[in-house]
């Protein structure tokens, strides 16, 4: 038996350091004060198709639905934004509070063609701000994913930065790349001889060198933005001195709910799949599910990238095995006793293992130095008679016999870690 093609195992050892990663995704997020949401892995259907839009890969190849005992139909969640959105609006959470920051860690699913950097389940650590259209809000969440960066020890990034726009000066862009285009078609990809028809904007990040080529004279978005779009861009812009980004008029994100602000963070530690993080601005995303205008902001970052990326810069964070005791004892009827003294030091709040099963004291030894265990208390028939231990300090090798409870707990405590 086998995983499915495409999901990962998260190994104890490995696991430590998912924490460790999330632990400063936390710490982070408690300073730019976001808060956990932990919404459900499924949601309907048309939660997703509504606002990842109905021509985008993810909807029309990506998601993973079936129909449920009722017949409605339900997907396994291929993003985080469209259950915040539909979240939100549920809850009525405009009328409890003026600004909502949510973060979450969960899995998503995409049946997409695995590779390095590309998985069917995946992870993503997300953010969204909701209530406020201010351009210091698109840069918090810029910077926010930065820091991360920063504090992981990643170099290697570059960020891209575009504005697709709103609702009022969208479709004047998009009539001009039909005109563009409209005499060019022969030259396209058959996707995007496809995207032409349903969705234009798409066709701006083709990687196919033909579609390039076209590309490299097609109108910019920048110039068709309305005066709103532009000045708020500005701002943006503004707001992210001592970072280094570049304004890439192509990007357009495979998710039709962004308006204005769009970006990405690439990294060159990855492979061919070197986008870490997307996110942008999704101002009438709410509107479709509450009737409220209500804007938003917020991004994802890929965790399973994101460990690509660090180990690549050897910027993985590294994990020592560790634990406080290991109880060892020579013979089957020192086991009680062992276990006894496993549960009192338990209780006072050190980790502790003991010889599980009856391995020889020379083996149990070597156990303990592989758990990291800082010290050893040996049980032998000597003090199982006289109540008392055998302590040795697996760092210094100092031994100390015939010592009481009292003695070990402030040995340990007295120690260096
Ligand atoms: P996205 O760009 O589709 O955006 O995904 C964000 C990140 O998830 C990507 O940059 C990548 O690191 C990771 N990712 C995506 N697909 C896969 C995959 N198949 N395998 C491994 N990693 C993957 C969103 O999902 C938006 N919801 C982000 C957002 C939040 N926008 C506003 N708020």
């Amino acid at each position: 038996m086998q995983k499915v093609k495409g999901t990962q195992d998260i190994l104890p050892g490995e696991s430590e350091i998912w924490q460790s990663i999330e632990q400063v995704l936390q710490d982070i997020c408690r300073i730019y004060h976001f808060k956990e949401i932990r919404l459900p892995s499924i949601e309907y259907t048309e939660i997703f198709t509504r606002s990842i839009g109905e021509e985008t890969d993810i909807v029309t190849k990506e998601m993973y639905s079936f129909t449920s005992g009722g017949g409605k139909s339900i997907t396994l969640r291929p993003e985080g934004t469209a259950g915040i959105a539909r979240c939100y609006s549920e809850n009525k959470i405009y009328g409890k509070e003026s600004v909502s920051r949510w973060y979450y860690i969960g899995p998503m699913f995409r049946a997409e063609r695995p590779q390095k950097g590309r998985q069917r389940q995946f992870h993503q650590f997300g953010i969204e701000l909701i209530g406020s259209d201010s351009p210091y809000s698109d840069a918090e969440i810029i910077l926010l994913n930065m820091d991360v960066f920063r504090k992981l020890g990643l170099k290697n990034l570059k960020l891209r930065i575009n504005s697709v726009g709103n609702a009022h000066c969208r479709p004047q862009y998009v009539s001009a790349l039909q005109d563009y285009f409209k005499d060019k078609t022969e030259k396209l990809c058959e996707q995007c001889k496809i995207r032409f028809e349903k969705n234009i904007l798409r066709m701006l990040d083709c990687k196919n060198p033909s579609c390039q080529e076209v590309l490299n004279s097609a109108p910019g978005i920048i110039e068709y933005l309305d005066e709103d779009s532009r000045q708020h861009f500005n701002r943006v812009i503004a707001s992210l001195s001592g970072i280094d980004y570049t304004v890439d008029n192509r990007l357009v994100r495979g998710l039709d709910y962004y308006t204005r602000t769009v970006f990405e963070i690439t990294s060159s530690d990855l492979g061919g799949q070197d986008a870490l993080a997307g996110g942008g601005r999704y101002d009438n995303l709410i509107q479709a599910f509450s009737g409220k205008s209500i804007p938003a902001v917020g991004s994802a970052i890929g965790l399973e990238r994101l460990i690509i990326a660090l180990t690549a810069s050897g910027n993985l964070p590294e994990i020592k095995e560790c634990c406080d005791f290991y109880i060892a004892y020579f013979e089957d009827k020192q086991a009680l006793r062992a276990f006894e003294t496993q549960k009192s030091l338990r209780s006072q709040g050190y980790s502790v293992r003991m010889n599980e099963g009856n391995k020889k004291i020379g083996n149990q030894l070597k156990e303990a130095d592989r758990l990291g265990a800082r010290f050893a208390v040996v049980i032998g028939d000597e003090e199982l008679e006289s109540g008392l231990f055998t302590l040795k300090n697996l760092k210094t090798g100092v031994q100390n016999t015939s010592v009481d409870m009292n003695f070990i707990i402030e040995a340990i405590n007295n120690a260096p870690v």
